[in-house]
């Protein structure tokens, strides 16, 4: 899978006007695979107040989000690496998705491209991890497009629309790593 750069980029506060317009258009396609969310998410405060938090935990070097773009340079999405652990680790979990409209060619396929080209270049990981519903066969799609495989099952693993949820567990190792020799 080859990365194209131009398709992500470091979400920025000035992204919550566009994040909060998409995220209330999509509010009924997003509810079987989101947890329950305040009413305040899908506001552009709301949206401040969520990009903020991803951006100290990005300066905190516990995660990388980005906003994923479509053709024309308009955001389409999110995806994020989160819960960056180092140590014995090296690990981060991902997710993502895409507004309704923009689905189907290919945007949430080539946004793990780039970050997992990120995670295990620049940020130096050794695994990515990532979990979907059952169900959830496009995005399992996009996992297996990216090198992602099946790990485990993990039942009632995520509350996700008022359930806990079982989730299939998926991850992405780099099997050529180099990093320090002792931790
Ligand atoms: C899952 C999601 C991110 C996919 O985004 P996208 O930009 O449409 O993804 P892509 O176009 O890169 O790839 C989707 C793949 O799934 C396939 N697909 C889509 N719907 C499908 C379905 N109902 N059954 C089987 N395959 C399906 C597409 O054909 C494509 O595979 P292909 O390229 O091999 O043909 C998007 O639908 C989304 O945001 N869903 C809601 C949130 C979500 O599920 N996030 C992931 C949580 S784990």
């Amino acid at each position: 899978m080859t990365s194209d750069p131009s398709r992500t980029r470091l979400i920025a506060v000035e992204d919550a006007v566009a994040l909060a317009a998409l995220v209330a258009a999509n509010r009924a396609f997003m509810a079987p695979w989101d947890p329950v969310r305040h009413d305040e998410f899908y506001s552009e405060a709301g949206q401040r107040a969520v990009i903020a938090g991803l951006l100290r935990d990005h300066a905190d070097g516990r995660a990388l989000p980005h906003v994923i773009l479509a053709d024309d340079g308009t955001v389409a999405g999110r995806i994020t690496l989160g819960g960056i652990a180092r140590g014995p680790a090296q690990s981060a979990g991902m997710g993502y998705w895409v507004a309704q409209e923009l689905n189907g060619r290919g945007l949430a396929t080539e946004a793990v491209a780039r970050i997992k080209e990120l995670a295990f270049g620049p940020l130096g990981l050794h695994r990515i991890q990532a979990e979907t519903l059952p169900h959830n066969v496009a995005s399992q799609r996009v996992l297996a497009r990216n090198g992602f495989e099946r790990y485990g099952y993990a039942p009632r693993y995520l509350r996700i629309a008022g359930d806990w949820q079982d989730h299939v567990m998926f991850q992405a190792v780099h099997d050529s790593w180099t990093g320090p020799a002792a931790v």
